[in-house]
């Protein structure tokens, strides 16, 4: 199978975790696209959803599914999303689609993180895929000296702006031995708006896609 198919097969059994009747917390990225497209199929069973992005929005609209403002809300069943890296215990690095700081506002509101990957997602210890940092911009360069102080290669994603005004900042050449401390140690950082390791918001579900079909594995 090839990646996207992987996707599109992950992305289908994530519709086994949606509630009938229930709103549902959506992520974003080219994963979490194929969950939409299924989703459509069960829009009228759905109370509607709470999107982690302009991207997601727009396609879950365009499939008319309502979109609901997260300040709504009290609580959402389940929160589905892709990951750039998870690790066996759930702790996941996201934002290479630069969405970070909102993916965690909708999976801090969720009961269950839903994880839908390929399998090419599953690392053993977080750190190869360039951790992205969300920043104010007038923090970027105390930020980046912070980073080379742990060993890490900081570099400022051209072109990028959040949803939120913030610029992204990926680090390379970062062993993220324990991500939960390196978690809590780098959101104390002023100006550092979200970092993408999401231990304390772990996923509770991974749907893995694998060449013999989808792997669950629960943390
Ligand atoms: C978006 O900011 C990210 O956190 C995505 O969830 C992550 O990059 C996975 O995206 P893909 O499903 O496109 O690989």
């Amino acid at each position: 199978m090839t990646q996207d198919e992987l996707k599109a097969l992950v992305g289908q059994a994530a519709l086994a975790y949606v509630q009938p009747g229930s709103v549902v917390g959506v992520g974003t990225g080219s994963t979490v696209n194929c969950f939409i497209d299924a989703l459509a199929g069960m829009k009228d069973r759905i109370a509607g959803a709470v999107s982690s992005s302009e991207k997601s929005t727009q396609r879950l609209r365009e499939h008319g599914i309502a979109v609901l403002d997260s300040n709504t809300i009290e609580r959402l069943p389940v929160y589905i999303d892709g990951a750039d890296e998870i690790d066996p215990r759930g702790h996941m690095i996201k934002g290479g689609g630069a969405a970070l700081t909102r993916e965690k506002i909708v999976a801090d509101l969720a009961e269950r993180f839903v994880c839908i990957a390929d399998e090419s997602k599953l690392v053993p210890t977080l750190g190869r895929f360039p951790l992205p940092v969300e920043v104010v911009p007038m923090a970027t360069a105390q930020v980046m000296r912070r980073f080379a102080a742990l060993g890490g290669q900081p570099q400022v994603r051209r072109g990028v702006v959040t949803d939120n005004g913030g610029c992204i900042v990926d680090v390379r050449g970062l062993a993220i031995a324990d991500p939960l401390a390196m978690e809590q140690e780098i959101n104390q950082w002023p100006g550092v708006v979200t970092v993408g390791i999401f231990a304390r918001h772990r996923a509770a579900v991974c749907l893995l896609g694998t060449a013999q079909g989808v792997r669950t594995m629960t943390f």
